[in-house]
């Protein structure tokens, strides 16, 4: 293996990973804010903000794919004599005496120290606020007095962030700007049909400004020597028009040992429609001034963070683990947490991989989200499972994916992806199980939002089972629609021409006889929980009607059982699909691509055939084809030719996304697979190949994105570079990864009535104890493996027996003792 450098480490006591050297192999970032204002940062302060929606409410502005990587953001320029400098090492790239960039829990510290000079940014979104704060320390740690010359920088996005990125011939006349005191207003289109606004403020005097973009920087010049910073000037240019852009000019006086906060804040504001302007032309700037008051001093800004650090103290100890094994603990009790709340704000809209413009919020993506959130704040949770029921159609149907500001189903992506209705049980049984709030089934939800439409939410669970009964093919099986999970398997889609999408592009349901196995594993999965949840509705309100329909969808869950044995097996694992002709997909008759591990997942989470020993194969088929040295891959063998009939998956070169990549989002499900099989070292074993902390020890260079979260796509083993990873943060392996450990591996369930416990270990594993907090109850559970890997003996609860793997619910403090 190649010398692997290192480019920093975990710091698990202020739960931050530190990075030491600014030259990542790509950009490593983070996420700021937990509600309705934005940003995204990266370890040299890139990055940009937004309100609630990356793509309409786009606050300043990002450039991707840049050349050089990752150029833009929030700057902050020293001038110290000739030397002009930045503590996050960009723009400038003036080599530092120090760098180091804390990534924490909704915060970033970067800290540069050039010459004697120490600059230090804290940045964070307080609770509650509209706004980021940027509190910037400068230190003067040499035996002179130095004179500092300081310039921040912003540049303003035009709001929509798709137009911002096309529309010149409008954008270039549209911009405008107040500037009031330190303050600098951006007011782009507000005269008009905006009642929005974005300012960027500091709490101290400033000798200057620049507002125009091309004046500050120079036409010819780059964010790395911008005109005005290099001559120590700014030109106090007001922006009409152009690139609006905000940056401060501060001179600074430190003497030896001194140091001076500074306070910026970047703060968005709405008025009412006839409360919009102060005088003609003038914005009112009343709720902005509150803003600024509220953050306006190093107390005001300590407190707000000292807040937010609160907040993840109480977020992380739901469910904090003690193993001994750090690198399990740390993921567990911080990062795989800390990615799971970063998914479910933004499924997968905006990242350094998704611009944010082309995707929202998606119906299957959010809800698997939530199984890694609900256990956080189960009223977000509530919210988010009613405003994605209510994108669906009353076939049971949906919108693939939903805009988060307008909450409105996206036609552009459209709909027909036959297990986006499933996936409405998932997340709604989970909720449910974690919180005891039988009353979400009762909510009144809409269809495709219009009022007059609603049904309550327990009607749109039925008709989402049915949509699946409804829609089987000649197999009995599922039909695929769109594509099921993997959007990439466009079976119904034939498609010669480049300029369409596969996602988008006809979707040919005449005559098709396309199905999935993957949707009929998940039928069967989560017909078991919509059939345990109507017997718990029968039992707690004692109407007939709950049971009735528990035995009709059992009846339909057994039938797809048998239509799976029957044409879904291949001998030695689970079919993937039928085409559209209804040929075998995934089989060992296919030339390339003879295995998937999607139907494998599904299927052996289901346990079908598992007494004639389908799962057992399943899952040894698994490790067989699939599995190499940094997961298992997608499919085997790599296609290696476009395959008109499969659309996008055989569109990817061989080891990528789709086409035999690692991703690692399904890798989850075969190992939740091997948990209910039992086989605990299989299932560890295959976990730890994801476990960023594990890759974050053997592989930082060759896994290029973020060693602290999982990525949601690991190059296969037929790919050019296998182990390296893309497209970071915004994946749903995050919530599957959570799922896996905290329930699966070391086995703590909610369940309706208690906690059930059944963990699936290795035999490796020592004892090891989670403190859980569940609704109104905290519970200290120790379990003791004594080599086993499956099975638990005794439980005790507060020193006494009880019978059966569920501790029943009941308020207050527990000990739990759990003996394998
Ligand atoms: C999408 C998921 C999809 C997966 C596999 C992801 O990018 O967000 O909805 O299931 O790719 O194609």
């Amino acid at each position: 293996m190649e010398q692997q450098k290192r480019y920093g480490h975990f710091d698990d006591q202020h739960r931050e990973y530190v990075i030491t050297d600014p030259q990542t192999p790509w950009p490593w970032i983070n996420y700021l804010g937990n509600e309705d204002f934005f940003s995204l940062i990266s370890n040299t302060a890139g990055g940009y903000s937004f309100y609630k929606d990356a793509k309409f409410r786009r606050i300043t502005r990002y450039r991707y794919n840049n050349v050089p990587m990752d150029n833009g953001g929030r700057y902050f320029y020293i001038k110290d004599g000739d030397s002009v400098w930045n503590p996050g090492w960009k723009p400038c790239k003036t080599p530092l005496d120090f760098y180091e960039c804390r990534h924490g829990m909704s915060y970033t510290r970067i800290t540069g120290r050039k010459n004697g000079v120490e600059a230090s940014v804290l940045f964070f979104v307080p609770l509650k606020k509209w706004a980021e704060v940027q509190k910037l320390t400068l230190k003067n740690e040499s035996n002179e007095v130095k004179t500092l010359k300081l310039f921040s920088f912003e540049e303003w996005c035009l709001w929509n962030a798709a137009t911002d990125m096309e529309n010149f011939q409008r954008n270039f006349s549209t911009g405008e700007v107040e500037i009031e005191g330190s303050t600098i207003y951006h007011k782009t289109e507000y005269r008009e049909r905006r009642n929005h606004y974005a300012f960027y403020h500091v709490n101290a005097e400033i000798q200057g400004f620049d507002t125009d973009r091309e004046t500050f920087v120079g036409l010819y010049n780059e964010f790395a020597d911008p005109q005005a910073v290099m001559e120590g000037k700014p030109r106090n240019s007001h922006a009409h028009g152009w690139s609006p852009i905000a940056s401060h000019y501060i001179e600074i006086t430190l003497q030896p040992g001194e140091s001076k906060d500074f306070v910026f804040l970047l703060g968005y504001i709405e008025n009412e429609q006839d409360e919009k302007f102060s005088a003609p032309q003038v914005i009112n700037k009343q709720k902005a001034h509150a803003l600024i008051a509220e953050l306006d001093t190093t107390e005001k800004v300590d407190k707000a963070f000292a807040e937010l650090c609160e907040y993840w103290d109480a977020l992380l100890n739901i469910y904090k683990v003690k193993t001994g094994n750090d690198k399990l603990d740390r993921m567990v009790n911080i990062w795989n947490q800390y990615q799971c709340m970063v998914t479910f704000n933004f499924s997968r809209s905006a990242s350094f991989f998704e611009s944010g413009v082309g995707r929202g919020m998606g119906f299957r993506d959010s809800n698997q989200d939530l199984v890694g959130f609900v256990h956080q704040i189960p009223p977000r949770a509530r919210q988010r499972i009613i405003d994605i029921a209510s994108t669906q159609f009353p076939d049971g149907g949906c919108y693939h994916q939903y805009q988060p500001l307008t909450k409105r189903g996206n036609n552009d992506i459209g709909g027909g992806f036959n297990d986006d209705p499933c996936w409405l049980i998932f997340g709604t049984v989970a909720y449910i199980k974690e919180t005891g709030d039988f009353s979400i089934l009762d909510e009144m939800v809409p269809f495709d939002n219009q009022p007059g439409s609603e049904v309550t939410l327990f009607e749109h669970l039925k008709i989402s089972m049915d949509h699946v009964i409804k829609n089987l093919g000649p197999h009995m099986l599922p039909l695929i629609g769109r594509a099921d999970w993997n959007d990439c398997l466009n079976l119904n889609c034939f498609s010669w021409d480049p300029n369409e999408s596969f996602q988008t592009t006809e979707n040919v349901s005449e005559g098709t006889k396309a199905e999935s196995l993957m949707i009929a594993g998940l039928f069967v999965v989560t017909g078991k929980d919509y059939v345990a949840l109507c017997q718990k509705l029968s039992e707690y309100s004692d109407n007939s009607e709950y049971s009735d329909e528990a035995a009709r969808m059992q009846q339909a869950v057994d039938a797809m059982i048998e239509a799976v044995k029957k044409h879904g097996w291949d001998g030695e694992w689970y079919l993937r699909a039928y085409d559209f002709y209804g040929r075998k997909i995934g089989s060992n008759e296919c030339e390339e691509a003879k295995i998937f591990i999607e139907s494998q997942g599904w299927c052996t989470m289901a346990e079908i055939g598992a007494e004639e020993g389908m799962v057992a194969k399943s899952l040894d088929s698994c490790k067989k084809y699939l599995e190499c040295e940094h997961g298992m891959v997608l499919n085997n063998p790599a296609f290696t030719k476009y395959i008109y009939e499969y659309g996008e998956i055989s569109s990817y070169p061989e080891g990528y996304k789709e086409n035999a990549g690692i991703f690692c989002h399904n890798n989850p499900w075969v190992i939740i697979g091997e948990c209910i099989a039992g086989r605990g070292n299989d299932a560890w074993s295959h976990y730890a190949k994801i476990l960023p902390s594990y890759v974050e020890e053997k592989y930082q260079t060759l896994h290029k994105v973020e060693p602290y979260v999982n990525c949601q796509m690991v190059a296969g083993k037929d790919a050019y570079k296998p182990g390296e990873g893309k497209n970071s943060w915004l994946t749903g392996t995050a919530a599957w990864m959570w799922y896996t450990v905290s329930e699966f591996i070391l086995g703590i369930k909610p369940d309706y009535d208690g906690i059930r416990i059944d963990p699936c270990l290795p035999e490796t594993a020592t004892d090891y104890t989670v403190q859980r907090k569940f609704r109104e109850a905290d519970y200290t559970i120790t379990i003791h493996p004594n080599g086993s890997q499956k099975g638990v003996k005794t439980i005790t609860l507060d020193g006494k027996p009880i019978s059966g793997t569920v501790i029943p619910y009941s308020a207050g403090k527990h000990t739990v003792e759990v003996t394998m």
